[in-house]
This record gives C-alpha cells, sequence and structure tokens, in this order.
C-alpha cells in the first residue's frame, strides 16, 4: 500500500509495545502536554470488533469484516475515543468478548490494511496539529514517518499487575496468574504478525516503564520529542 508522503505540517510520535506496558496512559498523557490528537489504534481494532459482533459477523471472514467497515462510520476525537455510527463506545470497547474476538480481527492483513488507510487520514485534517499515535505497529507500518518512534516495553510482572489494577476497577473478579496468562497469549498472538508484530525500531527508542512513574515516563518522552519539533522539520528522518 502506498504510504503518504510526509506531513510535516502534522508531526506524528508512535509510541509501540506489548499490551499493558503503560503506553496508552503515555500517548494520552503526551497528546495533552503536546496539545495533539491522541490516536489508541488498538481502539479502531476493538471498535470493528464490536461493530462486527453486534451484526453477528465472524472475526474470521476478512470480506465480512471488510464489508462491516465500509457499512460503519467510525470516528475518532482529540482524546482518542472512537465513535461508531454517531455512538461513542467506551466501556463496550472493554468487554471480554472483545478482548476474545480482537486478535482474529487484527491476525487478518486486509483488514490492517483498511483500517490504517482510515487512521492515516487524521493527518490531513485542518484542525489536527500533531498526532500521538500508539499500538503494535504504530511506527512500523502506520505511520514508518513518524518524527519520533518509542517502544514501551515493561517487564511481564509490572504489566500483569497494571493489568490487574485495571481488571479490578472494572468490577472483575480475577487472580493475578489468570491476567498474567492472558497476557502471555496476547503476546504469543502479536508475535506472529510478521512486520506489524511489536518491536523496537531500528530508527527508534526503547523506554523501558516497568518502574517509571507517569509523569516520569512523559517528562522522557517530552525531553526527546521537544527538540525534534525545534528542528527544520525537513531534516527530520
Ligand atoms: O492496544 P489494545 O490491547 O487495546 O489492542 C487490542 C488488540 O488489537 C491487540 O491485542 C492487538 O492484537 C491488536 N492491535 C494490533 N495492532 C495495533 C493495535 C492493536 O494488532 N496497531
Amino acid at each position: 500500500m502506498p504510504i503518504e508522503e510526509p506531513s510535516w505540517n502534522c508531526p506524528v510520535v508512535a509510541l509501540d509495545g506489548p499490551s499493558a506496558s503503560g503506553k496508552s496512559t503515555l500517548a494520552r498523557a503526551l497528546a495533552k502536554a503536546l496539545g495533539w490528537f491522541y490516536l489508541g489504534s488498538g481502539d479502531w481494532y476493538r471498535a470493528l470488533t464490536w461493530a462486527a459482533l453486534r451484526k453477528g459477523v465472524n472475526p474470521s471472514s476478512p470480506q465480512a469484516l471488510l464489508d462491516t467497515f465500509s457499512s460503519i462510520q467510525v470516528l475518532g476525537h482529540p482524546d482518542g475515543s472512537v465513535d461508531v455510527d454517531g455512538r461513542i463506545l467506551d466501556a463496550e470497547l472493554r468487554a471480554p468478548q472483545i478482548d476474545q474476538a480482537v486478535c482474529d480481527v487484527a491476525d487478518h492483513g486486509v483488514v490492517r490494511e483498511a483500517l490504517n488507510s482510515r487512521m492515516r487520514e487524521f493527518r490531513s485534517a485542518p484542525e489536527v496539529k500533531g498526532i500521538v499515535a500508539d499500538g503494535r505497529d504504530a511506527g512500523s507500518v502506520i505511520f514508518p514517518d513518524a518524527c519520533l518512534k518509542v517502544f514501551i516495553d515493561a517487564g511481564v510482572d509490572a504489566r500483569a499487575s497494571r493489568r490487574l489494577a485495571q481488571v479490578e476497577a472494572a468490577g472483575v473478579d480475577t487472580t493475578i496468574a489468570d491476567v498474567r496468562r492472558a497476557l502471555e497469549e496476547r503476546d504469543s498472538r502479536d508475535a506472529a504478525r510478521g512486520a506489524s508484530a511489536p518491536r523496537p525500531s531500528s530508527d527508534g527508542k526503547v523506554l523501558d516503564n516497568s518502574n517509571l512513574t507517569v509523569e516520569e515516563a512523559t517528562g522522557r518522552l517530552l525531553s526527546w520529542v521537544r527538540p525534534l519539533l525545534k528542528e527544520d522539520p525537513t531534516t527530520l528522518s
């Protein structure tokens, strides 16, 4: 698929990493600090999964998913929230049925391409000054010309503790062992996706977020991005 020419009117910072590494929290905080749009690519996969399940579409059928995607209107808002046909989705996207089906949806290359082209359209919206995008392949595939690519990593124990706190806050009764097992399963599904598998980029940085507070990690990211924005954009790689 042809990649859009770099749009220096709309720089992108891409934060990728495994599940529960904290990348969405950091991407939101960074977008807020910069006054940019936040684009959580995982929520776009989840929104399509939600629409497909509602229509009774089998998440293993790429054509049925593409048909579903063309039949709905998906919009992204500056804070990263996603709406489908005018309905803002939030808790719906975290439902266990979505967790189960979203990996099937994300396994289809043609579905990934359709979502990626829609996400790239954000850059041409006049009101978007810049984008902080997160996901698994935001820097490697969606926005390969991002001015800064950071792989947000964290050990599996730190990730499991974070995910357990989120799940418990949502009122779900579970154990750290179950949460850890689910994370490891998700890691191996993600790792099997070739070019879209989460991995540090050769032209990017790695931030180990196992033991940092949100403020510390956001401060580190800002210290990397601010000098880039002062440079002549055409010199950025
Ligand atoms: O980020 P989150 O865990 O909400 O993403 C949901 C799922 O969507 C992930 O498990 C992953 O399989 C898929 N995904 C992806 N590529 C992205 C973002 C998410 O494959 N860029």
